[in-house]
């Protein structure tokens, strides 16, 4: 398939002139998705795990069938080792919580970068003080990259944590994380990968990383919004104490005690998003059809030529590694002298959608001397035209401003 036959796809955009790239904050849904959730709605919808009548038997089916699907889909060992949750935030704050602060002791360390979206941040430094223990940052060099230095200077035998972006939503740098899992498994420390803004656009095979856990959101990857994924290790997950406590994560309620259930309803309190957790499934079969060797082609063609295109504006500062092979689907880029939210409301008027603001990210932002930028933010259904109509949108923007600028 190609990209305008991916774009028929998406009902927002069919016959629409408008220009998406805020695909990073959430991605556009097909129409396949779409269809699969009023399908289980207008056919399926009943409370899982509750009812001894076939449609709750079947909404049950349906809701542990996908639980496999996604196993299969990221190369998980078991089903159990998924936990639904509403977004990556709320699954980085189950490990923070739940993990973090019964492992973590005076002396200990936990490592993140410093791209690293506050979900993957605020956490660890409320656990960190909480434990008495240090929160350390490995940062980024002139190339918006992590250097292999700064990755072994940080990790080190105090460190029990190593808590990692696979691409920063900001900058679009790809990490590599499997070197880093490799080296921070030696020094004893575990590793969460944060895979928000990579599963939408390559592979990812949790056993071939060998990541602890790993944690995604389903609306970035043609999902709905509202569920997001955890994937914990077996054997750590089953050592883990409940994060949120209700219906279905318990075996035997008493006045004064409890016992809770096995994985994974361990970690499934209360009335779960089936709808939206059908959608997922149904995300990764569309996922499938069209195929990362495909998704990754189309990008890196689109994604390419913006690179090439907005560096030819030399109004624009560009915020992105020059080495292309380690660059994902986000630029971000500032007007000089003009602000960001002034940028992109322009921009809008030219029917370009594009983020402006610190995208969650102030710690990364400060580090740069920077408040803000304007986030271009890229997927499958973006076309190189799009790129084209982005560029005019900044030349007739800066036109507008120049006068201005000092
Ligand atoms: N985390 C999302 C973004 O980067 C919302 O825009």
């Amino acid at each position: 398939m190609n990209v305008e036959e991916i774009k028929k796809d998406f009902p927002i955009l069919a016959n629409s002139e408008m220009v998406y790239l805020d695909s990073g904050a959430t991605s556009q849904k097909p129409k396949y998705v779409l269809d699969k959730m009023e399908e289980y709605y207008n056919k399926n919808n009943a409370n899982p795990h509750r009812g001894a009548y076939s449609l709750s038997v079947t909404a049950t089916q349906e809701y542990e069938n996908t639980r496999k699907r996604i196993a299969k889909f990221i190369n998980s060992r078991y089903s159990e080792e998924i936990i639904f949750s509403k977004n990556a935030s709320e699954s980085l704050n189950l490990i923070a919580y739940s993990y973090g602060m019964d492992n973590l002791k005076k002396g200990d360390e936990v490592v993140l970068s410093i791209m690293e979206h506050h979900s993957n941040l605020v956490p660890w430094q409320y656990v960190t003080k909480k434990t008495d223990s240090k929160l350390n940052y490995m940062y980024i060099n002139d190339d918006y990259e992590l250097s292999k230095e700064d990755i072994e200077t940080k990790i080190t035998n105090k460190t029990k944590i190593v808590s990692i972006t696979h691409v920063s939503n900001v900058l679009g740098t790809i990490n590599n994380v499997k070197e880093i899992i490799k080296y921070a498994h030696k020094k004893g420390a575990i590793v969460i990968v944060d895979a928000a803004q990579s599963i939408p656009h390559m592979k990812i095979d949790v056993q071939e990383l060998d990541a602890d856990f790993l944690v995604f959101s389903g609306h970035k990857m043609f999902g709905p919004l509202g569920i997001g994924v955890l994937y914990g290790k077996k054997e750590i997950l089953n050592k883990m104490n409940p994060f949120i406590m209700g219906g279905d994560m318990i075996e035997y309620v008493y006045e004064q005690e409890t016992t809770f259930a096995p994985l994974p309803n361990k970690f499934e309190a209360g009335t779960q998003n089936v709808g939206g957790v059908i959608g997922l499934g149904a995300a990764m079969d569309y996922i499938e059809k069209i195929g990362y060797d495909n998704i990754e082609k189309i990008e890196k063609e689109v994604v390419g030529y913006a690179r090439q295109e907005l560096s030819k504006l030399d109004f624009l500062e560009l915020y992105m590694t020059p080495n292309e092979k380690n660059h994902s689907a986000v630029i971000s880029f500032n007007i000089k002298g003009v602000h960001p939210h002034d940028v992109a409301s322009i921009l809008d008027r030219y029917g370009v959608c594009v983020r402006s603001g610190n995208h969650c990210a102030q710690p990364l932002l400060r580090f740069m001397g920077l408040d803000s930028t304007c986030r271009a933010s890229f997927s499958i259904y973006n076309t190189k035209q799009d790129v084209d109509k982005l560029v005019e949108a900044l030349k007739n923007t800066y036109n507008m401003f120049k006068k201005y600028i000092s």
